[in-house]
């Protein structure tokens, strides 16, 4: 493995299971010092097992690399500036937050609870804002006290379900829009400092997904999240520094750079509102005959 990220200390939010575990690995084996936060919560967010983190960073320890545990709560505005600043403390610097913890409580609209879109939404929304903001700030007093760019990187993680929609997942996929577009936003406000934002939408194999349909062993391992680890260790690099604002979606050997919203069909310039309903039809019938011809309509 090269050693593209030698020397960088990198945060990785929920890394004791899944991809963010392959993510702490891929790191140390590439040569950054990694923090590797995780609660060690149930698929839906419950319980707590602290030493969750700490078995990933023995195994990266044993591979002779450089790890510490963290067990903050990263939806917790006060834990989560506790993991920027504790990293600082421990390695003397931060190059790269990767915000991946995650949780699901699929329900159908009808069906769900206050509790069950509340908790959805405060992990993966505010659990990518607050680390986001606390490692901003401190990149922007670097840049102030330095004169110089920093070449940090915040990579978040968005979903198929928030980009183009899956049936059972308002909760989830309102969350990773949110994500697509706060990635956007910030990438926009942190480039003067040197900071790059960019969303990973991943397609792995991991208890979040093992229950949603059978695979077959070869299907399984195309979705091994090493592929998604590889992407991340490559944006965590100072190789990636003119990359910023994008969503990348990927999986096995698939990878596709997400275009989001853009204007679609435009009607003529209208000057009688009470006409106004026909043309709405005529432009969502376009519409739906171009993302016919896309292959990707929703209904
Ligand atoms: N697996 C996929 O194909 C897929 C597809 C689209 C998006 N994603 C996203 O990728 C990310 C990782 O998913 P995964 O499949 O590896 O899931 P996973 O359940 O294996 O891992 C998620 C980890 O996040 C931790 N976590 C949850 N809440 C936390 C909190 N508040 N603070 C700290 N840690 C917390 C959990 O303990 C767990 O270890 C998630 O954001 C998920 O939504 C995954």
């Amino acid at each position: 493995m090269s050693r593209l990220c030698e020397g960088r200390v990198a945060i990785v939010t929920g890394a004791a299971r899944g991809i963010g575990r392959e993510y702490a690995l891929q790191l140390a084996a590439c040569g950054a010092k990694v923090v590797v936060n995780d609660l060690g919560v149930s698929r839906e967010g419950l319980g707590r097992d602290t030493s969750a983190a700490q078995q990933v960073v023995d195994e990266i320890k044993a591979a002779g690399g450089e790890a510490i545990a963290n067990c903050d709560d990263v939806s917790e505005w006060k834990e989560a500036e506790h993991m920027i600043h504790s990293t600082v403390e421990h390695f003397g610097k931060l190059d790269v937050v990767i915000n991946n913890a995650g949780i699901l409580r699929d329900r159908m609209l009808v069906n769900m609870e206050e509790s069950e879109w509340d908790a959805v939404i405060k992990v993966h929304l505010k659990g990518t804002f607050a680390p986001c903001h606390h490692a901003a700030v401190y990149w922007r007093n670097q840049q102030k006290l330095t004169g110089e760019p920093v070449n940090a990187r915040l990579i978040n993680t968005t979903s198929f379900s928030g980009l183009l929609g899956n049936i059972g997942q308002s909760n989830y996929g309102a969350a990773k829009a949110g994500i697509a577009a706060f990635t956007i936003i910030t990438a926009r406000e942190l480039k003067r400092y040197g900071i790059t934002v960019n969303a990973i939408s991943p397609h792995a194999q991991t208890r979040m997904t093992e229950s949603l349909r059978e695979r077959t062993p070869e299907e399984i391992a195309l979705r091994h999240p090493r592929w998604i680890a590889a992407a991340a260790t490559w944006l965590a690099s100072a190789e990636s520094a003119e990359v910023t604002a994008r969503v990348f979606e990927l999986g096995g050997g698939f990878l596709a750079a997400m275009e989001g919203w853009h204007r679609g069909p435009q009607a003529e310039p209208i000057d009688n509102p009470n006409a106004i309903g026909p043309v709405m039809l005529d432009l969502a019938r376009r519409a739906r005959r171009n993302a016919d011809m896309r292959g990707n309509d929703l209904d």
